[in-house]
């Protein structure tokens, strides 16, 4: 059983969207849960080690904790404004050395600009993305699923761009309904 003391510094008795870097991203007692679902999925749809993934607003690494060390050096790359989440998530929980090893490529904005990644993915997630996002960003939502879609059809997929438009129209779709955590929840 966990002990009080440890609870409180995991942040179980915070609110989600307390500034805390767990609670931050949602319930904090589903913190472990919540990455590992995007887990089993991805390698359940066949993510393999050398398999390059993007992970738009990708926290404090609730799931990168997981992807990072399983993917080879390089393979991870993240998209998160909040530079101080990601941070305290690799303060505790990956350690500096694990990225200096798999060195993940993270950068901080939140205009959804991940087209310099010069890299082919396989896998893009977005969870929670969409459905957290102000409202003052379904302008750059709307631009988001071209950017996806352009992902998906420059750097992965090369299939056509409507299949790829489609594909985006469909992640943002899901997102904004957000089915694992209205379930789980
Ligand atoms: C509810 S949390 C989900 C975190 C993580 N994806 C997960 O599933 O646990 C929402 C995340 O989206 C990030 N975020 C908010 N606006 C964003 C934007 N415009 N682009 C990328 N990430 C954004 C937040 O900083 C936060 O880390």
């Amino acid at each position: 059983m966990m002990d009080d003391k440890m609870k409180e510094k995991l942040g179980y008795n915070l609110k989600p969207g307390d500034k805390h870097y767990r609670a931050f991203v949602g319930p904090s007692n589903r913190f472990d849960v919540i990455g590992a679902m995007k887990f089993n999925l991805l390698t359940f749809l066949g993510l393999r080690e050398h398999h390059f993934l993007l992970d738009i607003g990708c926290g404090s690494l609730p799931a990168g904790r997981l992807f990072i060390p399983y993917l080879l050096p390089g393979g991870y790359f993240g998209v998160e404004p909040e530079r101080w989440l990601v941070e305290e998530g690799i303060e505790n929980e990956l350690g500096k050395d694990l990225i200096t090893i798999k060195n993940p490529q993270i950068v901080y904005n939140s205009e959804f600009n991940f087209k310099n990644f010069k890299t082919q993915f396989d896998f893009v997630i977005a969870q929670s993305i969409f459905s957290h996002a102000s409202s003052e960003q379904k302008g750059v939502m709307a631009a988001t699923v071209d950017q996806i879609a352009e992902v998906i059809f420059k750097q992965g997929a090369k299939r056509s761009y409507k299949w790829s438009l489609e594909k985006a129209h469909k992640l943002k779709e899901a997102a904004e309904r957000d089915p694992f955590i209205r379930n789980f929840f």
